[in-house]
């Protein structure tokens, strides 16, 4: 059918099928990409156009509901400021002001989310942060925590309304070694602007470590080097990308939760109209793999195939189809004669490793790793011993126990897993995939198709979120292997149902504690005991569970003596069930060890009637300790000792404590009630954690680096930024050390066939190991500059020595004044004299992985009659060694912190007794969005970590860890639920409060 509309300010006719919706045919009849998409149910708001100047959601509304309306899209929305001759009127203040606030990660959300301001603000010019949230609470982003966006809102108003607005980047960080205190009152804010409404400013506040020179780039809140990009919806992602005689792909998912596959047949799919090609297990090599995007050789088992004979979990694959649309790849699956002999199924871990529960991995293929045996369902085993836990907890006063449990939960990233393969012009694979690890990809799909790794090509673009739910070589082999069948290229994405049925999600856990402590509070023994489900398949099934005793239990060693010899231990059963597969999710594991340790913790200060925030002092690891697990565990390698250089966590509790009021509450009745509101209590509670940065002597980075005609430079690491900032902090370093603005920096990231090689996004590693090789790419640059410029320096008068030359504000400058500019160098050294290419290319592994500590603080509100939670404000003072960017990195903690709510109070994957989920869109399972989020504020606490030129630790994942206990505390405090099962529920804060059970009566399910 044809519709005539008004899009974009002008009139246009589209001719679409009458059931094509306005999605569809906005992003393929008429190539507007920058309406994304994150469910095509309504639910995440990613696809936001406007309607007659209204936000809809237009993947829910058919194409036809658009005749005689006017329409607008992002691309109508501002537009780079410099192009060529052409003048421009430049980003829309919207636009200009997302930004500069930093309100852009991954950047899926960010069209839709400048739509809606936009509606906003042209129905009102001075709204309130209320009025914000509002509008932006139809829009889903799983990686901001939504403070940045509102406060770009904010100014944004205020720049329309004509005001004067001090630009972020003027903006001074506190000197060094000074710490701002909190604000008097909760509505002051400290960053520069308008009168924000939020209480934080935008930038966070800082204690600054002291710089041994000034620094240009370093430190700064430059403003990310992809946000105009992403601000103006390009086509940047994976989905945004078409080719001619592009086939569409579907996969046949189980029905059952455990089952032999008896007899299969595609024929009456294969004969249906516009079917390129079906593959069931019967067409592809049998070749066993894991799907964990890890290092070479892979930390775990092999027990996945492409397709089997036998599926493991209900969504497990059965057959793979390409069609020339997706209606037609639709009918096909339904085509397709399955005839299953179900067995039965393991859903409980519980009961996973018994004699009596069925084999869910009896494939001859299977290979072992470290204690995986499948003849009992245990993908891994870790055993841990550091001192003697026995004689600890017999030379305690007192041994307390725990019992703790986190559910499943899902990465959730906006952008769905969405992959496009085919042929180039050279016979070679191309996979264009949003991935957190391209070059695991390319050497773990190499055996799976048959074609070795110099046939494959993985290209990373633009990334909509990861969260470690894209470590995985998830649906890459899907597309590949149907472009294999068919010659052509196929595009392969997962539906948001297919998200939450198929890809991966967060190990639940069972964990005991045992603690010995003695009267005066010095932990004399630590005990963790975990059961993990890893569902299906065992990716990332040892090391996610191993981190969760690596980085929780390391937290506290005990005092005296026994800070010298800490008595710790760690075991871990890692089970098999038949649930959907769990796998990395930021983190690591971690997250799960923190909601038993710091719940534990607490228990155990108040069982002693000891402050929990010195409690916790006295027993935690200090700079100059032995990290107790350096010598027990490595992922599975060799480990070796490791020292903790530098730990900011006591300044952490004191800044957090500063910020809460901590003193003037915690105990304070006053405090704790509500005036007027006899039914609710306040409660106020702490999580004090620590993370990694990176697997030692493993993880490795590779930077490339050239010079260009104009002095500015290419940028070339194999790293990928998710979201993260990471090209960003990248390009800070890079400019820090050759002397130029962070704009001269051009960052490319990644393409196996262009970029070094990089291990991938994840561990919290980029900044700091790939960080570490961009430096050492500009410091050999940089040389080579000094020399040619030293030399272009003495042609002219007295010689100059290369060491003299120092690099600066794009110029080269001998000690005498005079200099040459970074463009005359670059055309000397590619153009006049001796020429050569200036170009470096340097990787880095770390010796160490040194962590960053943080204390976690939250206030919460309870209903005591009926268990209903308000969390109020969460507040994290964190040590991540140097800030390379204020911004990037506080919205890495902003967005973390929001994450992390979500697995403390509502977030959870459940299944019923035949294994089917319970959670299949964003209806059922709930994210926050910004009308629903709590006050946030970070606050850095900066050391100088000496393991990193420029001192940076990790900060990506450390979020996640505190917020679950700190909200399980302040609940704790508020109204004496003890919830040990996370996420806590009003459900379970009433039945805790009413003493009518725990979990297991309240799901009935366990
Ligand atoms: S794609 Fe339309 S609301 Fe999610
Ligand atoms: S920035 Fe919002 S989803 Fe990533």
């Amino acid at each position: 059918m044809n519709i005539r509309l008004t899009l974009n300010n002008r009139p246009v006719s589209i001719d679409v099928p009458a059931s094509s919706t306005l999605l569809e045919a906005l992003r393929s009849a008429r190539g507007l990409f920058g309406v994304k998409h994150g469910c095509e149910t309504g639910e995440c708001g990613a696809c936001t156009v406007l309607f007659d100047g209204k936000p809809v959601n237009s993947c829910v509304m058919l194409a036809a509901q658009a005749d005689g309306h006017h329409l607008t899209t992002i691309e109508a929305v501002g537009e780079h400021p410099q192009q060529g001759w052409r003048l421009t009127e430049g980003l829309d203040p919207i636009q200009e002001a997302f930004v500069e606030t930093g309100a852009i990660q991954c950047g899926y959300c960010t069209p839709a989310m400048i739509l809606a301001a936009r509606a906003l603000l042209e129905r009102d010019a001075d709204p309130t942060e209320e009025m914000v949230r509002e509008a932006l609470s139809g829009v889903l982003c799983r990686c901001t925590g939504y403070l940045k966006p509102v406060q770009a809102v904010l100014r944004a108003a205020a720049v329309l309304r004509g005001e004067v607005i001090e630009p972020i980047e003027g903006a001074a960080v506190p000197a060094p070694g000074v710490f701002t205190p909190p604000p008097g009152e909760p509505e002051e804010g400290i960053g520069p602007g308008p009168e924000v409404l939020t209480r934080a400013g935008v930038l966070p506040r800082m204690q600054v470590a002291t710089r041994l020179r000034p620094w240009s780039a370093v430190g700064k809140p430059a403003r990310k080097v992809d946000a105009v990009k992403l601000v103006q919806g390009k086509p940047a992602f994976a989905a945004d990308f078409e080719m001619r005689g592009m086939l569409v792909a579907k996969v046949l998912h189980s029905p059952h939760a455990h089952a032999q596959i008896r007899r299969i047949d595609a024929s009456r799919a294969r004969a249906f109209p516009g079917v390129a090609a079906v593959l069931t297990w019967e067409n592809l090599p049998r070749v066993v793999y894991s799907t964990a995007g890890q290092s070479d050789p892979i930390p775990g088992p092999l027990d996945t195939f492409s397709l089997d004979r036998k599926v493991r979990f209900v969504g497990d694959r059965v057959a793979l189809v390409a069609a020339e649309t997706e209606e037609i790849a639709d009918e096909a699956l339904k085509l397709i004669e399955v005839d299953y002999e179900p067995l039965p199924a393991v859903l409980d871990p519980a009961v996973a490793t018994a004699d009596s529960a069925p084999r869910i991995h009896d494939e001859a293929e299977y290979v072992n790793f470290a204690e995986s045996d499948p003849s009992r369902n245990l993908a891994a085993r870790i055993h841990i011993d550091i001192g003697d836990v026995e004689k600890g907890l017999a030379e305690a006063d007192q041994v307390i126990e725990g019992e703790y449990w986190v559910p499943k939960v899902q990465q959730a990233s906006i952008e769905p897993h969405v992959v496009i393969t085919y042929w180039d012009e050279d016979d070679r694979l191309v996979i264009r995939t949003s991935t957190q690890v391209p070059f695991h990809v390319r050497r773990q799909l190499s055996p799976v198709l048959g074609l070795p790794p110099k046939r494959i090509r993985v290209i990373k673009p633009r990334i909509g979120g990861g969260f470690g739910g894209k470590q995985e070589v998830l649906i890459e082999d899907v597309a590949a292997h149907l472009t294999i069948a068919t010659g052509r290229p196929v595009r392969f994405e997962y539906s948001r149902a297919e998200e939450f049925g198929a890809a991966r999600s967060r190990h639940p856990m069972r964990l005991r504690m045992r603690t010995g402590v003695k009267k005066d509070g010095t932990i004399t023994a630590n005990e963790m005991v975990a059961l993990s489900d890893t569902g299906a398949y065992g990716c990332h099934a040892l090391t996610v569970t191993g981190n969760t005793g690596h980085k929780a239990m390391a937290l506290y060693v005990g005092d005296g003596p026994y800070r010298l010899s800490p008595n710790i231990r760690f075991h871990a059963d890692v089970v098999y069930t038949n649930t959907p597969p769990s796998g990395a999710y930021r983190g690591y594991g971690v997250p799960q060890g923190y909601w038993a340790v710091e719940r534990h913790m607490q228990k155990v200060a108040r069982t002693l009637g000891i402050d929990p925030l010195a409690f916790r002092l006295k027993n935690a690891i200090r700079s100059g300790e032995l990290h107790p697990f350096s010598t027990a565990w490595s992922e599975g390698r060799e480990p070796r000792p490791e020292t903790i250089n530098t730990c900011g966590l006591e300044d952490c509790v004191h800044q957090g404590a500063a910020a809460v009021k901590w003193f003037e509450k915690l105990g304070n009745p006053a405090w704790h009630a509500v005036p007027g509101k006899p039914h609710l209590r306040r409660g106020i509670g702490v999580a004090t954690v620590m993370q990694g940065t990176a697997i030692p002597y493993l993880d490795m980075g590779g930077a490339s680096l050239k010079i260009n005609d104009d002095g500015s430079f290419n940028l070339l690491v194999g790293a990928t930024d998710l979201g993260t900032g990471s090209d960003t902090v990248l390009a800070q370093q890079a400019a820090e050390v050759l002397g130029v603005p962070v704009d001269d920096i051009i960052v490319y990231s990644s393409d196996t066939d262009f970029t070094p090689f990089d291990k991938g996004a994840y561990a919290s590693s980029t900044t700091y190991i790939s960080g570490a090789a961009v430096v050492r790419a500009a410091e050999q640059v940089a040389e080579r500059i000094r020399a040619r410029a030293a030399r272009m320096l003495a042609r002219e008068a007295t010689p100059v020595e290369a060491g003299e030359v120092v690099l600066g504000e794009r110029h080269a400058w001998a000690p005498d004044g005079r200099s040459v500019s970074l463009a005359e160098v670059a055309l000397d050294s590619l153009h006049h004299a001796d020429q050569e290419q200036i170009m470096a290319v340097a990787s880095y592994v770390s010796p160490v992985s040194p962590p960053p500590f943080a204390a976690q603080f939250a206030e919460v509100t309870v209903d005591i009659e009926t268990g209903a939670l308000t969390v109020d404000r969460l507040v994290m003072a964190v040590d991540s060694g140097v800030i390379v960017n204020p911004l990037t990195a506080s919205g890495q903690v902003e967005g973390g912190m929001a994450q992390a709510l979500g697995y403390a109070v509502c977030e959870e994957m459940l299944y019923d007794e035949k294994g089917h989920p319970r959670e299949l869109s964003f209806r059922d399972y709930h994210i926050f969005a910004a009308h629903e989020m709590p006050e946030l504020e970070t606050i850095f606490v900066e050391t100088v970590e000496p393991s990193h030129p420029f001192g940076v630790k990790a900060v990506a994942e450390i979020p996640m860890d505190g917020v679950a206990p700190a909200v399980g505390n302040a609940v704790l405090d508020a109204c004496g639920a003890d919830v040990v099962r996370a996420p806590i529920t009003p459900e379970r804060v009433w039945r805790a409060l009413k003493g009518k059970g725990d979990w297991r009566s309240v799901n009935g399910d366990q």
